[in-house]
Protein backbone atom coordinates (compact mmCIF):
# COMPACT_ATOMS: atom_id res chain seq x y z
CA UNK A 1 0.00 0.00 0.00
CA UNK A 2 0.99 3.45 -0.51
CA UNK A 3 0.40 6.04 1.85
CA UNK A 4 0.45 9.41 2.16
CA UNK A 5 1.02 11.44 5.34
CA UNK A 6 -0.02 15.01 5.46
CA UNK A 7 2.10 17.56 7.77
CA UNK A 8 5.70 17.61 8.73
CA UNK A 9 6.25 17.81 12.38
CA UNK A 10 7.21 15.34 15.68
CA UNK A 11 3.42 14.35 15.26
CA UNK A 12 3.75 13.06 12.04
CA UNK A 13 6.66 11.28 12.57
CA UNK A 14 5.43 9.63 15.19
CA UNK A 15 2.73 8.32 13.35
CA UNK A 16 4.86 7.39 9.96
CA UNK A 17 7.23 5.27 12.01
CA UNK A 18 4.09 3.61 13.32
CA UNK A 19 2.67 2.92 10.28
CA UNK A 20 5.61 1.03 8.87
CA UNK A 21 5.10 -1.53 11.23
CA UNK A 22 2.94 -2.85 9.11
CA UNK A 23 3.96 -5.35 6.27
CA UNK A 24 1.23 -3.96 3.84
CA UNK A 25 2.99 -0.55 4.03
CA UNK A 26 5.30 -0.38 0.66
CA UNK A 27 5.64 3.07 0.72
CA UNK A 28 4.88 6.55 2.97
CA UNK A 29 5.02 9.88 1.46
CA UNK A 30 5.11 13.06 3.93
CA UNK A 31 3.69 16.33 2.37
CA UNK A 32 6.04 18.16 3.40
CA UNK A 33 7.37 16.02 6.42
CA UNK A 34 11.29 17.54 7.40
CA UNK A 35 14.97 16.54 6.97
CA UNK A 36 14.62 13.97 10.08
CA UNK A 37 11.48 11.96 8.63
CA UNK A 38 13.48 11.91 5.39
CA UNK A 39 14.58 8.37 6.65
CA UNK A 40 11.40 7.26 7.30
CA UNK A 41 9.28 8.28 4.26
CA UNK A 42 9.87 9.88 1.30
CA UNK A 43 9.65 13.78 1.64
CA UNK A 44 7.66 15.77 -1.36
CA UNK A 45 7.84 19.49 -0.89
CA UNK A 46 4.07 20.29 -0.76
CA UNK A 47 3.03 22.53 2.27
CA UNK A 48 -0.17 21.06 4.19
CA UNK A 49 -2.45 23.94 3.48
CA UNK A 50 -1.91 23.24 -0.24
CA UNK A 51 -5.05 21.77 -0.99
CA UNK A 52 -4.76 21.53 -4.64
CA UNK A 53 -0.99 20.46 -5.32
CA UNK A 54 -1.58 17.69 -2.52
CA UNK A 55 -4.43 16.47 -4.29
CA UNK A 56 -2.96 16.75 -7.12
CA UNK A 57 -0.17 14.43 -6.26
CA UNK A 58 -2.05 11.83 -4.52
CA UNK A 59 -4.13 11.22 -7.75
CA UNK A 60 -0.95 11.08 -9.58
CA UNK A 61 0.84 8.90 -7.25
CA UNK A 62 -1.61 6.57 -6.76
CA UNK A 63 -2.13 6.80 -3.16
CA UNK A 64 -4.24 4.20 -1.64
CA UNK A 65 -4.72 5.67 1.85
CA UNK A 66 -4.14 9.14 3.20
CA UNK A 67 -4.01 10.81 6.76
CA UNK A 68 -4.34 14.09 7.21
CA UNK A 69 -2.64 15.02 10.85
CA UNK A 70 -2.71 18.43 11.21
CA UNK A 71 -5.44 20.68 11.74
CA UNK A 72 -5.58 23.65 8.54
CA UNK A 73 -5.88 21.03 5.97
CA UNK A 74 -8.79 19.20 8.01
CA UNK A 75 -10.69 22.64 8.94
CA UNK A 76 -10.10 23.31 4.95
CA UNK A 77 -11.62 20.43 3.99
CA UNK A 78 -8.66 18.20 2.18
CA UNK A 79 -10.51 14.79 3.33
CA UNK A 80 -13.75 16.23 1.64
CA UNK A 81 -11.29 16.66 -1.72
CA UNK A 82 -9.34 13.23 -1.28
CA UNK A 83 -12.67 11.48 -0.68
CA UNK A 84 -14.27 12.43 -4.01
CA UNK A 85 -11.32 11.72 -5.98
CA UNK A 86 -11.87 8.40 -4.63
CA UNK A 87 -8.89 7.85 -2.14
CA UNK A 88 -10.06 6.82 1.33
CA UNK A 89 -8.94 8.69 4.40
CA UNK A 90 -7.82 9.50 8.05
CA UNK A 91 -9.33 12.53 9.41
CA UNK A 92 -12.95 14.15 9.80
CA UNK A 93 -14.50 16.01 6.42
CA UNK A 94 -14.77 19.59 6.53
CA UNK A 95 -18.37 19.89 8.34
CA UNK A 96 -16.75 17.90 11.44
CA UNK A 97 -13.37 19.90 11.87
CA UNK A 98 -15.33 22.89 12.54
CA UNK A 99 -15.08 21.32 16.06
CA UNK A 100 -12.01 22.66 16.50
CA UNK A 101 -11.87 25.60 13.57
CA UNK A 102 -14.64 27.28 15.97
CA UNK A 103 -14.45 27.96 19.11
CA UNK A 104 -18.03 29.11 19.14
CA UNK A 105 -19.28 26.34 17.28
CA UNK A 106 -17.52 24.03 19.76
CA UNK A 107 -19.02 25.55 23.05
CA UNK A 108 -22.78 26.14 21.33
CA UNK A 109 -22.62 22.32 20.95
CA UNK A 110 -21.70 21.73 24.42
CA UNK A 111 -23.92 23.91 25.76
CA UNK A 112 -27.08 22.68 22.95
CA UNK A 113 -25.84 19.07 24.37
CA UNK A 114 -24.95 19.27 28.20
CA UNK A 115 -21.70 18.52 27.66
CA UNK A 116 -19.79 19.76 30.55
CA UNK A 117 -17.30 23.18 30.04
CA UNK A 118 -16.31 26.22 31.04
CA UNK A 119 -19.08 29.24 31.22
CA UNK A 120 -18.30 31.72 28.24
CA UNK A 121 -20.46 34.34 26.26
CA UNK A 122 -20.15 34.90 22.45
CA UNK A 123 -19.51 38.26 20.81
CA UNK A 124 -18.51 39.29 17.37
CA UNK A 125 -19.01 43.22 18.15
CA UNK A 126 -15.68 44.61 19.58
CA UNK A 127 -17.75 46.83 22.44
CA UNK A 128 -20.07 44.65 23.19
CA UNK A 129 -17.27 41.94 24.59
CA UNK A 130 -15.22 45.13 25.91
CA UNK A 131 -18.70 45.87 27.92
CA UNK A 132 -18.48 42.02 29.06
CA UNK A 133 -15.26 41.88 30.59
CA UNK A 134 -15.56 45.15 33.10
CA UNK A 135 -17.38 42.87 35.51
CA UNK A 136 -17.03 39.55 34.53
CA UNK A 137 -15.09 37.47 37.45
CA UNK A 138 -11.48 37.83 36.99
CA UNK A 139 -9.55 35.74 36.18
CA UNK A 140 -11.14 36.14 32.60
CA UNK A 141 -10.25 33.68 29.21
CA UNK A 142 -10.29 35.55 26.02
CA UNK A 143 -10.03 33.42 22.97
CA UNK A 144 -9.75 33.77 19.11
CA UNK A 145 -12.85 31.48 17.46
CA UNK A 146 -10.47 29.92 14.76
CA UNK A 147 -7.37 28.67 14.70
CA UNK A 148 -4.29 30.40 16.13
CA UNK A 149 -1.43 28.03 15.98
CA UNK A 150 -2.34 27.32 19.80
CA UNK A 151 -1.75 30.98 21.01
CA UNK A 152 -5.15 32.49 20.44
CA UNK A 153 -6.05 31.78 24.21
CA UNK A 154 -5.30 34.57 26.85
CA UNK A 155 -5.79 34.27 30.36
CA UNK A 156 -6.16 38.31 31.40
CA UNK A 157 -5.57 38.61 35.30
CA UNK A 158 -7.03 42.04 34.98
CA UNK A 159 -9.37 44.08 33.27
CA UNK A 160 -6.61 45.73 31.25
CA UNK A 161 -5.17 42.57 30.16
CA UNK A 162 -8.58 41.19 28.99
CA UNK A 163 -9.29 44.56 27.02
CA UNK A 164 -5.56 44.35 25.64
CA UNK A 165 -6.65 40.69 24.38
CA UNK A 166 -9.94 41.71 23.14
CA UNK A 167 -8.50 44.95 20.79
CA UNK A 168 -5.49 42.76 19.82
CA UNK A 169 -7.65 39.93 18.56
CA UNK A 170 -10.84 42.06 17.53
CA UNK A 171 -9.16 45.17 16.21
CA UNK A 172 -5.59 44.70 15.45
CA UNK A 173 -6.40 40.94 13.62
CA UNK A 174 -3.15 39.66 15.62
CA UNK A 175 -4.81 36.03 14.17
CA UNK A 176 -6.58 37.25 10.96
CA UNK A 177 -10.05 36.43 10.45
CA UNK A 178 -10.06 34.09 13.28
CA UNK A 179 -10.58 37.27 15.65
CA UNK A 180 -14.03 37.63 13.82
CA UNK A 181 -15.60 36.01 16.86
CA UNK A 182 -14.22 35.62 20.50
CA UNK A 183 -15.75 33.29 23.29
CA UNK A 184 -14.91 34.82 26.62
CA UNK A 185 -15.37 32.32 29.31
CA UNK A 186 -15.24 31.13 33.29
CA UNK A 187 -11.34 30.54 33.98
CA UNK A 188 -11.14 27.16 35.68
CA UNK A 189 -8.60 25.36 38.05
CA UNK A 190 -7.42 21.82 38.18
CA UNK A 191 -5.18 19.14 36.25
CA UNK A 192 -5.06 19.40 32.51
CA UNK A 193 -6.02 15.96 31.09
CA UNK A 194 -5.24 14.78 27.22
CA UNK A 195 -7.42 12.37 25.72
CA UNK A 196 -7.06 11.54 22.07
CA UNK A 197 -10.23 9.08 20.95
CA UNK A 198 -10.74 7.09 17.66
CA UNK A 199 -13.89 7.51 16.56
CA UNK A 200 -15.92 6.23 13.54
CA UNK A 201 -19.19 8.11 14.69
CA UNK A 202 -20.82 4.70 15.85
CA UNK A 203 -17.76 3.56 18.27
CA UNK A 204 -15.68 5.61 20.66
CA UNK A 205 -12.59 4.62 21.81
CA UNK A 206 -10.24 6.77 23.92
CA UNK A 207 -5.77 6.48 23.79
CA UNK A 208 -4.08 6.36 26.69
CA UNK A 209 -4.29 9.49 28.52
CA UNK A 210 -1.53 11.84 28.59
CA UNK A 211 -0.69 15.17 30.12
CA UNK A 212 1.28 18.22 28.30
CA UNK A 213 2.96 20.95 29.18
CA UNK A 214 2.59 23.98 27.31
CA UNK A 215 4.44 26.47 28.64
CA UNK A 216 7.99 27.65 27.71
CA UNK A 217 9.27 27.59 31.14
CA UNK A 218 10.34 25.37 34.63
CA UNK A 219 7.40 25.65 36.64
CA UNK A 220 4.70 26.26 34.10
CA UNK A 221 6.09 29.66 33.66
CA UNK A 222 6.42 31.42 30.37
CA UNK A 223 4.66 31.68 27.09
CA UNK A 224 2.34 29.18 26.11
CA UNK A 225 3.65 26.52 23.27
CA UNK A 226 2.96 24.27 21.17
CA UNK A 227 3.84 21.73 24.09
CA UNK A 228 7.29 21.06 25.43
CA UNK A 229 6.68 17.39 26.66
CA UNK A 230 4.10 15.06 27.41
CA UNK A 231 3.85 12.13 29.76
CA UNK A 232 1.21 8.88 29.20
CA UNK A 233 -0.48 8.04 30.98
CA UNK A 234 -1.73 10.65 32.89
CA UNK A 235 -1.44 10.04 36.91
CA UNK A 236 -5.00 12.07 37.84
CA UNK A 237 -6.65 10.15 35.55
CA UNK A 238 -8.34 7.54 37.35
CA UNK A 239 -9.98 4.63 36.17
CA UNK A 240 -13.05 6.31 37.89
CA UNK A 241 -12.56 9.80 35.76
CA UNK A 242 -11.76 7.70 32.59
CA UNK A 243 -15.63 6.33 32.96
CA UNK A 244 -17.49 9.49 34.01
CA UNK A 245 -16.14 11.36 31.10
CA UNK A 246 -16.53 8.53 28.83
CA UNK A 247 -20.87 8.97 30.05
CA UNK A 248 -20.84 12.61 30.11
CA UNK A 249 -18.00 13.82 27.91
CA UNK A 250 -17.11 11.22 25.09
CA UNK A 251 -19.96 9.99 24.11
CA UNK A 252 -22.34 12.58 24.18
CA UNK A 253 -19.69 14.26 22.05
CA UNK A 254 -20.06 11.78 19.02
CA UNK A 255 -23.88 11.92 19.20
CA UNK A 256 -23.95 15.75 19.34
CA UNK A 257 -21.97 15.45 16.03
CA UNK A 258 -24.23 12.89 14.58
CA UNK A 259 -27.28 14.93 15.45
CA UNK A 260 -26.17 17.73 13.87
CA UNK A 261 -25.39 15.59 10.92
CA UNK A 262 -21.44 16.57 11.22
CA UNK A 263 -20.13 12.40 11.96
CA UNK A 264 -16.96 12.70 13.24
CA UNK A 265 -14.15 10.20 11.88
CA UNK A 266 -10.96 10.41 13.10
CA UNK A 267 -9.13 11.06 16.05
CA UNK A 268 -11.00 13.66 18.41
CA UNK A 269 -8.61 14.73 20.76
CA UNK A 270 -10.38 15.99 24.39
CA UNK A 271 -8.47 19.07 25.99
CA UNK A 272 -10.13 18.53 29.29
CA UNK A 273 -9.34 19.89 33.35
CA UNK A 274 -10.33 17.80 36.04
CA UNK A 275 -11.97 20.76 38.50
CA UNK A 276 -13.39 20.22 41.60
CA UNK A 277 -16.75 20.31 39.63
CA UNK A 278 -16.11 17.44 38.05
CA UNK A 279 -14.23 16.87 34.78
CA UNK A 280 -14.94 19.81 31.53
CA UNK A 281 -14.07 20.05 28.50
CA UNK A 282 -11.42 23.29 27.81
CA UNK A 283 -10.93 22.28 23.93
CA UNK A 284 -11.82 19.91 21.31
CA UNK A 285 -9.21 19.10 18.60
CA UNK A 286 -9.79 17.63 15.63
CA UNK A 287 -6.68 15.35 15.21
CA UNK A 288 -3.90 13.52 17.30
CA UNK A 289 -2.29 16.17 19.75
CA UNK A 290 1.63 17.02 19.28
CA UNK A 291 3.17 16.17 21.29
CA UNK A 292 0.63 13.81 22.95
CA UNK A 293 1.21 11.92 20.37
CA UNK A 294 4.64 11.28 20.62
CA UNK A 295 3.87 8.97 23.92
CA UNK A 296 0.82 7.62 23.19
CA UNK A 297 1.88 5.79 19.74
CA UNK A 298 4.93 4.10 21.32
CA UNK A 299 2.29 2.59 23.99
CA UNK A 300 0.08 1.28 21.30
CA UNK A 301 0.84 -2.43 21.17
CA UNK A 302 -2.01 -2.77 18.22
CA UNK A 303 -1.83 -1.93 14.58
CA UNK A 304 -2.17 1.65 13.29
CA UNK A 305 -3.17 1.15 9.84
CA UNK A 306 -5.68 -1.28 10.91
CA UNK A 307 -7.36 0.47 13.51
CA UNK A 308 -6.95 3.93 11.32
CA UNK A 309 -8.82 1.89 8.30
CA UNK A 310 -11.63 0.37 10.73
CA UNK A 311 -12.46 3.90 11.29
CA UNK A 312 -12.60 5.01 8.02
CA UNK A 313 -14.97 2.17 7.01
CA UNK A 314 -16.81 2.50 9.70
CA UNK A 315 -15.63 -1.02 11.09
CA UNK A 316 -14.28 0.40 14.51
CA UNK A 317 -16.19 -2.00 17.46
CA UNK A 318 -14.14 -4.33 15.37
CA UNK A 319 -10.85 -3.44 15.57
CA UNK A 320 -7.97 -4.50 18.07
CA UNK A 321 -6.38 -1.49 20.13
CA UNK A 322 -4.51 -2.48 22.84
CA UNK A 323 -2.30 -0.49 24.50
CA UNK A 324 0.56 -1.25 27.00
CA UNK A 325 0.41 -0.71 30.66
CA UNK A 326 3.91 0.95 30.47
CA UNK A 327 4.49 4.57 30.87
CA UNK A 328 6.04 7.33 27.88
CA UNK A 329 7.69 10.79 28.21
CA UNK A 330 8.52 12.86 25.69
CA UNK A 331 10.94 16.01 26.44
CA UNK A 332 10.99 18.61 23.30
CA UNK A 333 14.17 20.05 22.30
CA UNK A 334 13.60 23.41 20.88
CA UNK A 335 15.62 26.49 19.44
CA UNK A 336 16.58 28.60 22.67
CA UNK A 337 13.82 31.91 22.47
CA UNK A 338 10.88 29.69 20.77
CA UNK A 339 7.79 30.35 21.10
CA UNK A 340 9.13 33.63 20.26
CA UNK A 341 12.11 35.08 17.78
CA UNK A 342 15.16 32.60 17.70
CA UNK A 343 17.81 31.52 15.61
CA UNK A 344 18.13 28.18 13.14
CA UNK A 345 20.07 26.96 11.00
CA UNK A 346 22.72 24.90 13.57
CA UNK A 347 23.93 21.35 12.64
CA UNK A 348 21.89 18.47 14.85
CA UNK A 349 23.66 15.45 16.39
CA UNK A 350 21.62 12.37 17.68
CA UNK A 351 23.49 9.35 18.19
CA UNK A 352 22.77 6.20 15.81
CA UNK A 353 20.86 3.83 18.61
CA UNK A 354 18.53 6.98 20.11
CA UNK A 355 17.80 7.68 16.47
CA UNK A 356 14.57 5.22 17.14
CA UNK A 357 13.42 7.71 19.94
CA UNK A 358 13.60 10.61 18.30
CA UNK A 359 10.79 12.63 16.48
CA UNK A 360 11.73 15.02 14.53
CA UNK A 361 9.66 18.23 13.97
CA UNK A 362 11.84 21.89 13.23
CA UNK A 363 14.55 19.55 11.00
CA UNK A 364 16.09 20.17 8.10
CA UNK A 365 18.69 18.38 5.43
CA UNK A 366 21.22 21.09 4.17
CA UNK A 367 23.96 19.88 2.24
CA UNK A 368 23.23 16.68 3.34
CA UNK A 369 23.54 17.49 7.04
CA UNK A 370 20.76 18.03 9.66
CA UNK A 371 20.31 21.03 10.62
CA UNK A 372 17.38 22.85 12.83
CA UNK A 373 14.87 25.07 11.33
CA UNK A 374 12.11 25.63 13.38
CA UNK A 375 11.52 26.30 17.45
CA UNK A 376 10.36 22.85 18.17
CA UNK A 377 13.26 20.91 16.64
CA UNK A 378 12.46 17.30 18.00
CA UNK A 379 11.02 15.15 20.55
CA UNK A 380 13.34 12.12 22.58
CA UNK A 381 10.71 9.80 23.72
CA UNK A 382 11.42 7.03 26.20
CA UNK A 383 9.14 3.74 27.80
CA UNK A 384 9.43 1.83 30.72
CA UNK A 385 7.64 -0.22 33.70
CA UNK A 386 7.33 3.58 35.68
CA UNK A 387 6.89 7.32 35.08
CA UNK A 388 9.97 7.62 36.88
CA UNK A 389 12.49 5.84 34.90
CA UNK A 390 10.63 6.53 31.46
CA UNK A 391 11.57 10.23 32.43
CA UNK A 392 15.72 9.23 33.27
CA UNK A 393 15.68 7.58 29.94
CA UNK A 394 14.16 10.19 28.41
CA UNK A 395 16.25 12.89 29.54
CA UNK A 396 19.50 10.69 29.24
CA UNK A 397 18.70 10.70 25.67
CA UNK A 398 18.50 14.79 25.46
CA UNK A 399 21.82 14.95 26.89
CA UNK A 400 23.11 12.63 24.00
CA UNK A 401 21.46 15.12 21.29
CA UNK A 402 23.52 17.86 20.48
CA UNK A 403 23.01 21.88 18.43
CA UNK A 404 23.30 24.79 19.50
CA UNK A 405 21.23 26.95 20.97
CA UNK A 406 19.09 23.86 21.87
CA UNK A 407 16.71 24.52 25.11
CA UNK A 408 14.17 22.24 27.12
CA UNK A 409 12.59 22.39 29.92
CA UNK A 410 14.05 19.95 32.62
CA UNK A 411 10.61 19.77 34.89
CA UNK A 412 8.67 17.79 32.22
CA UNK A 413 6.52 15.17 34.42
CA UNK A 414 7.41 16.99 37.91
CA UNK A 415 3.83 17.36 38.19
CA UNK A 416 2.73 14.09 36.85
CA UNK A 417 5.21 12.56 39.47
CA UNK A 418 3.85 14.78 42.50
CA UNK A 419 -0.04 13.78 41.69
CA UNK A 420 -1.30 13.95 44.71
CA UNK A 421 -3.32 11.54 46.64
CA UNK A 422 -3.67 9.07 43.51
CA UNK A 423 -1.14 6.58 42.85
CA UNK A 424 1.11 7.67 40.01
CA UNK A 425 0.73 4.46 37.72
CA UNK A 426 -2.55 3.72 38.20
CA UNK A 427 -3.47 5.99 35.40
CA UNK A 428 -5.23 4.62 32.31
P1 LIG B 1 -6.63 25.88 24.35
O1 LIG B 1 -5.84 26.34 23.15
O2 LIG B 1 -8.08 26.15 24.30
O3 LIG B 1 -6.26 24.47 24.76
O4 LIG B 1 -6.05 26.70 25.58
C1 LIG B 1 -4.68 26.70 25.87
C2 LIG B 1 -4.48 26.56 27.35
O5 LIG B 1 -5.09 27.64 28.03
C3 LIG B 1 -5.14 25.31 27.93
O6 LIG B 1 -4.33 24.18 27.82
C4 LIG B 1 -5.34 25.73 29.37
O7 LIG B 1 -4.15 25.54 30.11
C5 LIG B 1 -5.62 27.20 29.26
N1 LIG B 1 -7.08 27.43 29.29
C6 LIG B 1 -7.92 27.46 28.24
N2 LIG B 1 -9.19 27.69 28.65
C7 LIG B 1 -9.14 27.82 29.98
C8 LIG B 1 -10.13 28.07 31.00
N3 LIG B 1 -11.42 28.25 30.72
N4 LIG B 1 -9.71 28.12 32.28
C9 LIG B 1 -8.40 27.95 32.59
N5 LIG B 1 -7.43 27.72 31.69
C10 LIG B 1 -7.79 27.65 30.40
N1 LIG C 1 -0.45 19.63 22.44
C1 LIG C 1 -1.62 20.33 22.18
C2 LIG C 1 -2.15 20.23 20.81
O1 LIG C 1 -1.74 19.40 20.01
O2 LIG C 1 -3.04 20.99 20.47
Amino acid sequence: MKIMVVGGGGREHAIIKKLRENPKVSEIYALPGNGGIAADAQCVPIGAKDLDAITAFAVKTGIDYAVVAPDDPLVLGLVDRLEFMGIPCFGPNRRAAIIEGSKAFSKELMHKYGIPTAEYRIFDDMDAALGYVDDAPLPVVVKADGLALGKGVIIARSREEARDAIRSMMQDKLFGASGDKVVIEEFLEGPEVSVLAFTDGKTMIPMVSSMDHKRAGDGDTGLNTGGMGTVAPNPYYTPEIAAECMEKIFLPTMRAMNAEDRTFKGCLYFGLMLTPRGPKVIEYNCRFGDPETQVVLPLLESDLLDIMTAVTEGRLAEADVRFSDKNAACVIMASKGYPAKYEKGFEIYVPEDLKKNVYFAGAALKDGKLVTSGGRVLGVTAVADTLENALEKAYEGVFCVCFDNAYFRRDIGRRALEAGGIQPGQGV
